[in-house]
């Protein structure tokens, strides 16, 4: 029975699957140029409700529902961000009816199913659904799932954290008895994990994870936004203008990949207005101290619990921001401890596979992760704190 994996994202899903023909897992393309060479394997997580001329319900989504908003052209049922914001059973007002949270996340997730299936010309009868370490929503989860396709016993849900450690094992090899931090800074959240990898990829937990919602680069392009709409004596309004969100949202990026870049600029009607990198910088500061701040914790908590750590896994769009990087090795982290995945974020969909797939070689596994289950949604930490007699004779690389 072939399985999906999904990372669901607040700006973006992507999808994996285990390829028959490489005997590995593989992230799904949703697309190409017309060359077949720039596939692209993030989904943007957008859809517009519209109609067609009977008055049906036409829903666009993904890339298409993402150009469409950026454009400017519709701004109403639009659905984005919406892992920040769902709610179960709670409904939004789309074309004047409620719809249910449920029901717009099992709309993302039929089309992904539908593009995956297309693209690898294959029925996905069973899915893997990744959520941050800290989450409240997995019935949402499992419920948009059904009504997706996927009954509840179709479906296993995963921890971010884990998920992008087994997707970046698969090409890197973590050494076993390694201390590992997951820093994972996405569009919504930032999430803070620190694992300890025994041999055979066995991970044990030792304290919850730490995170924090709406810090991530969704938020870090309203802070933009903010600043651009008062520049340009704008009025906020709760309807977006995704335009021009989208133009702050690509100041961003090109501070991100240009590291000579001093200062960029953006046209407002016409207009143009300067911003310089200090400014850019000192305006998301918000945003990624707080980042930062839940990263200072989870160092702090190691310390406390006598944990040692190797290695800190960058993973998520925001986590490529130079002043992360910089604020990183400020705590006391070298160069070579920092490991990122190359190429686009698809770890976490890769890692949803390579997971299932120990998991059905390996049924003890499963254990651990029932265990881990316990240790986040209770809070039972005490419960499994050193029960490792490993920590009492390992040599520690890096203590911070
Ligand atoms: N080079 C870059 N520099 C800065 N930010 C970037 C870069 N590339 C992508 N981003 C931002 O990263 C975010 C998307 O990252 P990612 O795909 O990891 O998030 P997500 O998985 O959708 O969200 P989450 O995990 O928080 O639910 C977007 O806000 C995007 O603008
Ligand atoms: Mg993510």
């Amino acid at each position: 029975m072939a399985r999906l994996s999904i990372d669901f994202g607040t700006s973006y899903c992507a999808a994996a699957w285990l390829s028959p023909e490489s005997g590995k897992p593989e992230a799904i393309s949703f697309g190409a140029d017309e060359y077949n060479n720039n596939k692209y394997y993030k989904f943007p997580s957008a859809l517009i409700y519209a109609k067609d001329q009977a008055g049906n319900e036409d829903v666009i989504v993904g890339k298409q529902a993402y150009n469409q908003i950026i454009s400017g052209k519709s701004c109403k049922n639009v659905c984005y961000k919406i892992k920040s914001e769902m709610r179960p059973q709670v409904t939004r007002q789309i074309n004047g009816s409620p719809k249910r949270y449920e029901q717009i996340v099992a709309d993302l997730f039929k089309a992904i199913k539908k593009r995956a299936s297309d693209s690898c010309k294959q029925d996905f009868e069973e899915v893997t659904i990744t959520h941050p370490a800290n989450f409240e929503y997995q019935q949402l989860l499992i419920d948009a799932a059904d009504i997706a396709g996927w009954p509840e016993n179709k479906v296993t849900l995963l921890e971010e954290p884990i998920a992008a450690i087994y997707g970046f094992s698969i090409n890197q090899q973590i050494p076993d008895n390694s201390g590992l931090v997951v820093f994972d800074y996405g569009g919504g959240t930032i999430d803070v994990t620190y694992l300890f990898k025994k041999s055979n990829n066995e991970f044990k937990w030792f304290f919850p994870p730490k995170g924090e919602s709406k810090c991530g680069g969704e938020y870090i392009d309203l802070e933009l936004y903010r600043y651009f709409c008062k520049l340009a004596k704008l009025e906020m309004s709760d309807l977006i203008n995704y335009e021009l969100l989208n133009k702050c949202r690509a100041i961003k990026i090109n501070f991100s990949t240009d590291q000579f870049l001093t200062s960029d600029r953006i046209s407002i009607g016409d207009t143009i207005y300067a911003i310089s990198r200090n400014k850019f910088n000192e305006l998301i500061q918000i945003k990624t101290d707080r980042a930062i701040d839940v990263l200072s914790k989870v160092l702090q908590e190691c310390k406390n619990q006598d944990k040692t750590i190797d290695y800190l896994l960058l993973n998520g769009g925001s986590s490529k921001l130079p002043i992360i990087k910089e604020s990183i090795l400020k705590l006391g982290f070298n160069e070579d401890q920092l490991i990122s995945f190359d190429g686009e974020d698809i770890a976490v969909a890769l890692g949803g596979v390579a997971k299932y797939i120990e998991n059905s070689q390996n049924k003890t596994t499963l254990k651990e992760k029932e265990n881990i289950s316990k240790l986040v949604h209770n809070q039972r930490v005490s419960d499994l704190k050193f029960k490792d007699p490993i920590f009492d004779n390992f040599n520690f690389r890096k203590k911070i």
